[in-house]
């Protein structure tokens, strides 16, 4: 069977014929008729999308003649270039819609789809099309939406051998043997799969670019890459290269990659230039530079600023943008040393630089300040840095959470980050008004994040770790939406509307989270992971680890120590209350604790426990959670489809001899190290 053909593939955009007949009959109604009249690239694709997969939920396929007899239709199109589509809105409604946006509505007997560009008509028919799967009557349909982040980002982490750093499920659908694959029709698939999310641009290579996708900036690569481009085009979204801040020498046989020097400078305009011969509307440059061992400025005595400006300016004349990552620290820290911190690392490097960067540029700034754990606090970069533009990273791959083999829907984790507040402009100072520009008024800001698909079939590997790269995109685009609101919305569009099924995946994709969580690192502390790959238990195996900095487990306590105070000072990095918040044990939240405190193993909870209980009861606990699952998993057993059913049931089989490694791996550790408990977790002292 082709992939395309096999379970899961379709994904939330399945085409398979709608059952409910009413449905059937009222979208035969006002669908049978689509008129788009503008030659506008999306609004052509919103065509094409919208009469397939009516003609497949129908059995008819829609034509496009204009009804003569007042008979309804969907008409799509922009307000300036439809006067059909402009007459059903006042000036004020038409006003509303920004660039992306669009506005729904019901008129008569038809319905319209409306943008003030064409990548805003496509969102809307996406959105639309949603409605209908999600079972949305549409009698009184009257909607604007807007986007609330300009820049809606995925990165893949894709290299040109085919291989994926941290990816989870098969090879790049993108590479293979050194080459863009010949065939570009999975890629198409995947653009629509994030256009209907609202994605609107994409970086198709690893942030560590290594010598073969050093050249994707030469005439070796760029007119597949161009290709590629052109598919994502017409679905919206913009193409953006990863880049190596040594390219001038490693490609361009300079002596140096200074950014201050005059030659270096001319070599990436030429590049630039090049670039956009291929690509007329090139997104920009991603930037990993002095960051685990790439290079950077740093080198030549230039810092960050100097780095990103050099390129800003080269791509500025063509409207392109650097976005430049604040992944940076030191990777070998000296375990004697207790004041060097990782966390510290990126506030301490980019704070300084706060007003340097042209507006062109903008920094990606992963959600917590060490590197996507199951739980971390928010980078305290938000809220320090009014004068520069931000994006907001998340990692929808689970490299820490799971590896895609364990269930972890991650939308209540990022949740948790939007909405807290920095109180860098007083009260209301959200992380999410920070990324969308709107608290420092930014003219740049957005999401980005890494992406968890690869060839196989159904994209993610687990069949329910879709739902993170939908809820990403569902996020970017609206950062209110509830967490369970978006898992329902997939699950129903995914699954269709049998009540079991979507109450019994709602449960368990919400547990999940705080589920991972408990059979993995406890209490905030992060990284018992085995080195290199980072799955499974491992207390001491982190590779940057040295002797347990990461934890400072000993026979006394177990934490890091980040107060003023007595420890490294990275709590200060918060605007206050939460520097205060965090400055003490008393006031920290529980699930924090070992992050900014190194304490005795018995040491009490708020929620009345000792930490050693809470490391051992939750461990048990996580288990038993997890055999929860899969007994929820097999009562969907004749209800999901067959493939489906029998990939999730062997991913959570495995969940559960995994969570059983997990809980005794930690357990026996801490039993060991604290020889204050029994192996059953009874506390003996
Ligand atoms: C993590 C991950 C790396 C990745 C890095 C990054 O450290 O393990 O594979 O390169 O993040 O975000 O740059």
């Amino acid at each position: 069977m082709k992939v395309a053909e096999q379970a899961g593939y379709d994904a939330w955009l399945g085409r398979r014929a709608l059952t409910d007949k009413d449905q059937v009959s009222s979208l035969t109604d006002w669908a049978s008729r689509i008129i788009a009249e503008e030659s506008d690239e999306c609004i052509r694709t919103a065509a094409y999308e919208l009469t397939e997969t009516i003609t497949a939920w129908t059995g008819r396929r829609p034509d496009n003649a204009v009804p003569a007899d007042g008979g309804g239709c969907l008409r799509i199109g922009t307000f300036q270039g439809c006067s059909e589509v402009a007459s059903a809105f006042s000036e004020v409604e038409m006003s509303a819609v920004q660039a992306d946006g669009f506005r729904l509505r019901r008129a008569g007997q038809s319905i319209i789809i409306a943008g003030s560009t064409g990548r805003g008509v496509l969102y809307g028919a996406f959105a639309l099309l949603r409605l209908i799967k999600t079972g949305e009557r549409l009698n009184e349909l009257d909607e604007l939406s807007n986007p609330a982040n300009g820049l809606r980002l995925i990165n893949e982490w894709d290299n040109v051998d085919g291989s994926i750093e941290r990816g989870y499920a098969g090879r790049s659908i993108f590479y293979a043997e050194g080459e863009v694959v010949p065939d570009l029709s999975r890629v198409r698939d995947y653009a629509r799969l994030l256009a209907s999310v609202g994605i609107n641009g994409i970086v198709v290579n690893n942030v560590n670019v290594h010598r073969e996708e050093t050249l994707f900036l030469s005439e070796r690569y760029l007119p597949r890459i161009a290709d590629m481009a052109n598919v994502f085009r017409a679905y919206g979204i913009r193409l953006y290269l990863s880049i190596n801040f040594a390219a001038p020498i490693e490609m361009g046989g300079l002596a140096t990659a200074d950014p201050l020097e005059e030659a270096v400078r001319t070599w990436w305009k030429d590049r630039v230039k090049e670039v956009y011969k291929w690509i007329p509307d090139f997104g920009g440059f991603l930037v990993k530079a002095d960051s685990e061992f790439r290079p950077g400025p740093f080198t030549y005595g230039r810092d960050h600023a100097d780095g990103a400006n050099m390129l800003a300016e080269a791509l500025a004349p063509y409207g392109g943008i650097v976005v430049w990552r604040c992944f940076v620290y030191n990777c070998k820290q000296d375990w004697r040393d207790r004041k060097t911190d990782r966390a510290r690392a990126a506030y301490d490097h980019f704070t300084p630089l706060d007003g340097r960067f042209r507006d062109n540029v903008v920094l990606q700034v992963k959600n917590g300040p060490m590197d996507f754990q199951v739980r971390e606090p928010v980078s305290p970069l938000f809220g320090a840095m009014p004068h520069t533009n931000m994006l907001i990273e998340f990692q929808v791959t689970q490299e820490y959470t799971g590896q895609q083999r364990h269930l972890c829907y991650l939308v209540p984790q990022w949740k948790e980050a939007l909405d807290f507040d920095t109180h860098a402009r007083g009260e209301g100072s959200t992380i999410k008004k920070v990324a969308d520009g709107s608290l420092f008024g930014r003219p740049l800001g957005g999401f980005a994040a890494v992406s968890n698909v690869g060839d196989d079939a159904n994209w993610t590997g687990h069949p329910l770790a879709q739902a993170n790269l939908y809820g990403y995109g569902r996020l970017a685009w609206n950062p209110e939406l509830a967490a369970d609101r978006i898992a329902e919305e997939w699950i129903k569009q995914t699954f269709g509307d049998h009540d079991r099924v979507i109450k019994t995946l709602l449960a368990m994709l919400m547990s999940s989270w705080s589920l991972y969580e408990s059979y993995t690192s406890p209490l905030g502390v992060g990284w018992m992971v085995k080195p290199n790959h980072h799955y499974g238990p491992d207390v001491d195996g982190y590779e940057y680890s040295m002797w347990g900095t990461y934890h400072f487990a000993d026979c006394y306590g177990i934490g890091v120590d980040r107060s003023v105070r007595t420890g490294t000072g990275y709590a200060s990095q918060y605007h206050r209350p939460h520097s205060e918040r965090f400055e003490s044990a008393e006031t920290t939240p529980d699930e924090l604790l070992l992050f900014f405190h190194h304490v005795p193993y018995t040491h009490r909870l708020h929620s009345g426990k000792t930490v050693i209980q809470h490391i051992y009861d939750s461990h048990f606990e996580g288990v038993k959670g997890s055999e929860a699952l899969a007994e929820q998993w097999e009562g969907l057993k004749g209800l999901i489809d067959h493939d489906i059913f029998e990939q999730g049931r062997s991913r959570l089989q495995e969940q559960i001899e995994h969570a059983k490694e997990w809980r005794d791996v930690i357990n026996t550790y801490f039993w060991r190290k604290s020889g204050i408990a029994d192996e059953h977790g009874r506390t003996i002292y």
